[in-house]
């Protein structure tokens, strides 16, 4: 069925029917295979697997995925000894910290000054001489009495989510790092402390966003804040300088912080052997909000207007922006012409869900259609990517993004299904046997 098919004075039901009939049509001729399609937490597509791995496990972003699960992506069929390894939306920057770990140069782009900073961070390499440095200054903290406190985050509500003094301990420590004149030791204090700030919190992320725990207690036994902050910064630390000894050949990638959209990609990215990305899943998360106390109270936001720009460079897989008309070419018709008004037709909580929907794809495309002069030919490219389901409709992310992936000139391979999703919504009963396209999955396109 091509999209001439469909009437253009279709009522929402028969454009809904009209959806399943794409999809059905798509998978005539892409490859789905189902890894698993169990709703389980534990899968090769989820962080869980990095708390246990040097490096990967000094700051847990839990929309990241397994180093293991890079690896198998970088050992198989590829050849990209001397190209390059990208990933366009890094996050922590798990995919370009594989490629160094297995020699390769890895590249990551996020627009977070947060995820790009954890990435840095977690890249650096020290000499004895800098891990004797580092090592001293954890003695000297270990002994301060931490008299002195950085100024409160401009943030009223992040101040909302600390016990007060708790808060005060925690900027008692931020003061110390801050003076700190060596740039890898004190961005090693700094990463301690953000990692301190979820436990530390009366609030938890959860969802889009924060809730108040339920049992608040600290994460250390000491009775009074300064040294229990100082316990939880100093073990943190203690295992930093264990993972950078213990891992000395590793390849130092690179991270800029940028958005991967726009007219085109710098100049040095070039040559790409392989992509292995998960960009943000259309599913309307704010990372400004979920990871707002350490965006605020690590200094990565000043002013209102620094959380603004964020969001409007961000892809737009969430509502809480605006943004003017941009690459509305690069979209996939059936998003335009049939999801966007069945989802507007709908009284969702917000009126902007299908336009977002639009958007993210058309962001997407801009991406495949800049990335492909820059591969190399057969390069490979994975997207790990969940589908999503509003006004009583499955979005299949996978199979649409498998779609534009093809009118953007590469090879499908196949999709690789990880595991299943269950939407909270009472709707979700009536997908019938259209739940199978609920699920979070790897897309594999080749640059032909
Ligand atoms: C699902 S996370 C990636 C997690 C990563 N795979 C890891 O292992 O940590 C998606 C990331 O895309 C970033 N992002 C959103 N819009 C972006 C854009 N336009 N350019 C680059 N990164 C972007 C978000 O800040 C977020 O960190």
């Amino acid at each position: 069925m091509t999209l001439s098919d469909i009437n253009p004075g279709s009522d929402s039901a028969s454009l809904v029917g009209d959806l399943y009939r794409h999809y059905r049509a798509l998978e005539q001729d892409i490859q789905v295979n189902e890894k698993s399609t169990r709703t389980t937490y534990r899968s090769p597509v989820n962080f869980i697997e990095s708390m246990q791995k040097p490096r990967h496990r000094w700051f847990p972003y839990k929309e990241g995925f397994s180093p293991s699960f890079v690896e198998e992506f970088l050992s198989t069929g590829l050849h990209i000894e001397n190209g390059l390894v990208m990933d366009p939306f890094s996050g922590s920057g798990t995919t370009a910290l594989v490629a160094g770990e297995l020699g390769f140069r890895g590249l990551g782009f996020d627009v977070s000054p947060l995820t790009d900073f954890v990435a840095k961070t977690k890249a650096i390499s020290m000499n004895a001489n800098e891990l004797r440095t580092l090592k001293g200054y954890l003695l000297e903290f270990e002994n301060s009495s931490l008299d002195i406190r950085a100024s409160n985050p401009k943030n009223a509500t992040v101040e909302r989510y600390f016990e007060t003094e708790v808060l005060d301990a925690l900027l008692k420590a931020k003061e110390f790092f801050n003076e700190i004149d060596c740039p890898k030791t004190s961005s090693l204090f700094k990463l301690a402390f953000l990692t301190a700030i979820e436990p530390f919190s009366t609030h938890r992320k959860a969802g889009n966003g924060v809730k108040r725990k339920t049992n608040y207690s600290w994460p250390t036994p000491e009775t009074d804040s300064v040294s229990a902050v100082k316990r939880f910064i100093v073990e943190k630390l203690g295992m930093f300088a264990a993972d950078i000894e213990q891992t000395p050949n590793f390849h130092p990638p690179e991270f800029l912080q940028k958005s991967c959209l726009g007219d085109k990609l710098p100049d040095d990215v070039e040559d790409v052997g392989a992509v292995l990305t998960s960009p943000p899943y259309a599913n309307c998360f704010d990372y400004s909000k979920i990871y707002m106390s350490e965006l605020w109270l690590g200094d990565f936001f000043a002013s209102k207007e620094d959380q603004r720009a964020f969001r409007q460079a961000s892809v737009r897989s969430h509502v809480h922006a605006t943004w003017a008309e941009r690459y509305s070419e690069f979209g996939v018709p059936i998003v335009d012409e049939v999801i966007r008004p069945h989802i507007e037709e709908q009284d969702l909580w917000s009126p902007r869900i299908g336009s977002m929907l639009s958007g993210y794809f058309a962001d997407l495309g801009n991406l495949l259609t800049n990335l492909k002069p820059r591969m190399r030919n057969g390069g490979k490219l994975g997207f790990v990517v969940g589908n999503s389901f509003y006004g009583g409709v499955a979005v299949a992310t996978d199979l649409l993004l498998a779609e534009l992936g093809r009118s953007r000139g590469y090879e499908v391979e196949e999709i690789r299904v990880y595991r299943g999703i269950i939407p909270s919504s009472q709707q979700f009963r009536k997908l019938g046997n259209n739940r199978k396209y609920m699920r979070e999955s790897m897309v594999v396109l080749r640059r032909p």
